[in-house]
């Protein structure tokens, strides 16, 4: 597994702001959707593209376009939603297909209530975009399933992430074709598995839910 913290001073601009607790929810759906877009420019570094000819009112040229089979996104539901639209903006191609994972409280392990994807992801590339990385259980659940189906590469997208979470993941997913992209790595999680500072509970903050 790859971590890249994305660091450019308007993404830390942004996440400044998202962070602050007097930032309200239409302001934090905006800046929110604005970093998921700044995150997927370097989260598509490596997108596969495929050469093309085509014509330019001047002359012939060769340039790209994203390959075939298309992309995946896959927000884990329900924050992750807050972060699709970010998303396709930059790969309106793409296809998107939807996680609902919640954590069991008796096992304290992910489970998944939904799953709206194609079968087969042989060959495909997936960008999974869920805001907190926090332990790392929900996440590491959905990548094994991505993995599982057949994907071959896997990036996922978090607004933060918490060392807890990071080390997790790498654990779990070592060796795996996985990349962590993310605005910035925090200092733990606290008691309650909160991010510290963190942004507090990015669904709550998104969807305005006391
Ligand atoms: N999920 C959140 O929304 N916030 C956290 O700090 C941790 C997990």
């Amino acid at each position: 597994m790859r971590l890249h913290v994305v660091d450019h001073p308007l993404v830390a601009h942004k996440l400044t702001t998202l962070r602050d607790e007097r930032t309200d929810s239409p302001t934090f759906r905006r800046l929110a959707d604005e970093l998921v877009t700044l995150l997927a420019y370097e989260a598509t570094r490596d997108v596969r593209t495929e050469q093309v000819d085509i014509r330019t009112p001047v002359g012939p040229t060769t340039g790209v376009r994203l390959s075939h089979p298309r992309p995946l996104v896959v927000p884990i539901l329900r924050a992750g939603l807050g972060m699709l639209d970010g998303m396709v903006r930059l790969l309106p191609t793409a296809e998107v297909g939807f996680l609902g994972m919640v954590r069991d409280e008796e096992t304290l392990e992910a489970k998944t209530y939904a799953t709206r994807m194609p079968d087969d992801l042989s060959g495909r590339q997936v960008y999974v975009v869920d805001p907190m990385l926090a332990t790392g259980g929900t996440l590491v659940a959905a990548i094994d399933l991505l993995i599982e189906r057949g994907a071959d590469d896997v990036t996922a997208l978090c607004l933060l992430a918490a060392p807890e979470g990071v080390e997790a993941m790498e654990r779990a997913l070592a060796g795996k074709p996985v990349t962590v992209v993310t605005a910035a790595v925090d200092e733990r999680l606290n008691e309650r598995g909160y991010i510290v500072p963190g942004l507090g509970d990015a669904g709550d903050r998104m969807y305005g839910t006391v």
